[in-house]
């Protein structure tokens, strides 16, 4: 009888080990879970983006009905100084059809016949009478929707609103606005969102996106990164005071993956979105220093300058104080006056903060992480501090992390690693032996790379696997979370993620779903030596864990056999009072190089049913499955 290993007796246990890693990577957030359609809306794209970009991508001169006039992207009087650019568009002669331009969103606008959109834009008259703009929706051939015509009237920067309503399907939409006189004026913010958003949020988020990741009922999210928190520059570096107040007041920048963020998904839906899912927020701020304390020579070239200089900290540190604030501030601070503009007087009830992500760590990075720690703990003795182990899960640069974090006395760190599924399956002792007396641990990021890095369900297994020695562990480790969590078709930087999609489609890998069933079946207490293989050798190909959710009070059995063969799991569930004789299973297997795809005719996804259980029962594990077995209390 080969018994699953574990501490013994039962023992309290992380009630949030589960959640979700958001970082904006792979088209994540514009052009992803932020629901505008419109792609450069402001026209603040550019080289330094991407080579091949400019204030003009996405957009078209448009003139149909034989019109005359020009456009050219200015800088000299803009909306706000955050948001520079904007186009003046000069119609000589309005044609039938009026002048102006067209965008192509991101990869097309997808429409869907009856429902309805939300239009904006800013308009600043230069010269001339007060004229008609109007815009709609096409396609290749056809008009998509009614015409919104609205009459400019300022030579100041005044907002339109209009409502579009779709009068077919199309996936590849264009929005389209044009002026239908002789004018002169400058035009920024062309927005469209559909109305419908997740939870109806203005400036909201994508709803089905959104609710496949809601789906997971993660416990917490971090945000926004990731490598994009500490940038490849220190001029990179998030600031999220650039990300709250009016959208075309925040100072969007490039991504350290290579693309703009417009941070219209900015701190304050990243905090709105974890209320609506019942997360509690985890953000991530820089520790001074940017990717590797690089100071930006890693990729973009700097000045040498590794980190944040003292002079400068002093406004950083201040500025996580006041995000601080942002979060839990009443109404009548300074900070939490803002967020209560912004439409939430309520706070948002920050528990956590992490400083820093993967940094080497060095005297400057060093330096930097305690002046910010010695600040945030003193004022802010309520909030948890999670630091990092660096870059590293093990060897000497991981021992530095470490000796680090003892010395601090942090309260939690920060571990990341990306690995083959079989680097799991020989770490599923990993957390067994770690100090209980030291910092807890956060799983920040991690995933299991398998060839040509497919997400199989084989991936899926190890992680499994892996995940019930989390539960097991889960009086050390507090938190883990599945990295990167989306990934735009044809628009990524990184795979593995665990859910893709397409302007259309949602496709969650089958490595979601394993998320998913161990997310939604946690438990806040884990008992030991409940589930145990009777068959040789299955150290490495059986794993199992018991936990029980005292909120409901049912006992919840996580069994994981990768194995080829049916194995016999043993359930002793003496000990953990009276329970149901009846008990729903959940089943996710298959063909351990089985992937799942967009087109999703053969996709693997968990299959629900119910069973018999008894103090003392037997069940078959399917060849190459996790079963979760949720068993009511009496
Ligand atoms: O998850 C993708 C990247 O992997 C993260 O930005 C970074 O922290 C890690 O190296």
């Amino acid at each position: 009888l080969v018994k699953q290993k574990a501490p013994a007796g039962s023992k309290a246990i992380s009630p949030n080990l589960f959640g979700i890693f958001f970082e904006d990577i792979n088209y994540a957030a514009d052009g992803g879970l932020y629901a505008e359609l419109i792609q450069n809306r402001s026209f603040e794209y550019s080289a330094s983006d991407r080579r091949d970009w400019h204030p003009l991508t996405a957009w078209q001169y448009t003139t149909e009905g034989f019109g005359y006039g020009t456009i050219s992207v200015e800088t000299s009087t803009p909306v706000h100084e955050n948001n520079p650019h904007y186009v003046v568009l000069n119609v000589e002669d309005e044609g039938r059809e009026g002048v102006g331009l067209t965008n192509t969103g991101f990869d097309g606008i997808v429409v869907k016949a009856g429902e309805t959109y939300d239009f904006s834009v800013f308009v600043k008259q230069l010269s001339g009478n007060a004229i008609p703009l109007t815009v709609y929706l096409k396609g290749k051939k056809d008009k998509l929707s009614n015409e919104a015509t609205f009459n400019t009237q300022s030579s100041d920067w005044k907002k339109y609103t209009a409502t579009l309503t779709a009068t077919q399907t199309d996936d590849s939409a264009m929005l389209v606005i044009v002026a239908k006189a002789k004018c002169k004026i400058a035009i920024d913010m062309i927005s469209l969102f559909p109305q419908k958003t997740f939870r109806n949020r203005p400036n909201g988020l994508r709803a089905d996106l959104a609710q496949t990741i809601a789906d997971l009922q993660p416990k917490f999210m971090r945000f926004p990164g990731g490598c994009l928190v500490h940038g490849d520059g220190l001029g990179n570096i998030y600031q999220w005071k650039n990300t709250v107040g009016p959208v075309e007041q925040r100072k969007g920048q490039r991504n350290i993956w290579s693309y703009h963020q417009t941070v219209g998904l900015g701190y304050f839906e990243y905090f709105q979105f974890c209320e609506d899912i019942g997360a509690k927020p985890l953000p991530v701020v820089a520790a001074g220093v940017s990717c590797q304390n690089s100071g930006g020579t890693w990729r973009i070239g700097g000045t040498g300058q590794k980190g944040l200089s003292l002079e400068e900290m002093k406004t950083y540190i201040q500025d996580i104080l006041d995000l601080i604030e942002y979060a839990n501030g009443d109404a009548t601070t300074t900070w939490g006056a803002k967020r209560a503009a912004a439409g939430h007087p309520e706070p948002f009830h920050l528990e956590y903060i992490g400083i820093g992500n993967e940094d080497k760590i060095t005297p400057v990075f060093k330096d930097r992480f305690k002046m910010i720690y010695d600040v945030v703990y003193a004022k802010h003795p309520e909030i948890t501090i999670i630091g990092t182990t660096g870059p590293f899960h093990s060897g000497e640069d991981y021992d530095l992390g470490w000796n680090f974090a003892n010395e601090v006395k942090v309260e939690m760190v920060d571990e990341h690693y990306y690995e083959k599924p079989e680097w799991f399956i020989n770490n599923l002792k990993r957390y067994d032996k770690y100090n209980r007396a030291a910092s807890k641990v956060y799983v920040g990021e991690y995933a299991a790379h398998d060839v040509k890095r497919k997400n199989t369900l084989r991936s899926a297994l190890a992680e499994a696997l892996y995940m019930t020695s989390l539960e097991r562990n889960g009086d050390v480790v507090m938190f883990s979370s599945y990295a990167p969590l989306l990934g735009r078709k044809g628009h990524t930087q990184w795979n593995p993620n665990l859910i893709y999609f397409t302007g259309t489609q949602i496709c969650p890998t089958i490595n979601y779903y394993v998320q998913k069933l161990f997310a939604n079946n946690e438990g806040d207490t884990y008992y030991a030596d409940v589930i145990s293989a009777p068959v040789a050798d299955t150290a490495k190909t059986f794993a199992a864990s018991c936990v029980k959710d005292s909120k409901t009070g049912d006992i919840i059995l996580k069994i994981v056999n990768t194995d080829a063969v049916v194995v016999p799991a043993k359930i002793n569930l003496a000990g953990l009072g009276a329970v149901n004789t009846n008990a729903g299973v959940t089943v996710l297997t298959g063909d351990p190089m089985a992937e799942n795809s967009c087109e999703g005719a053969q996709n693997k996804t968990p299959k629900s049913s119910n069973i018999s259980v008894s103090k003392s029962f037997t069940y078959q594990a399917p060849a190459n499955s996790l079963s979760v077995i949720r068993i009511q209390s009496k």
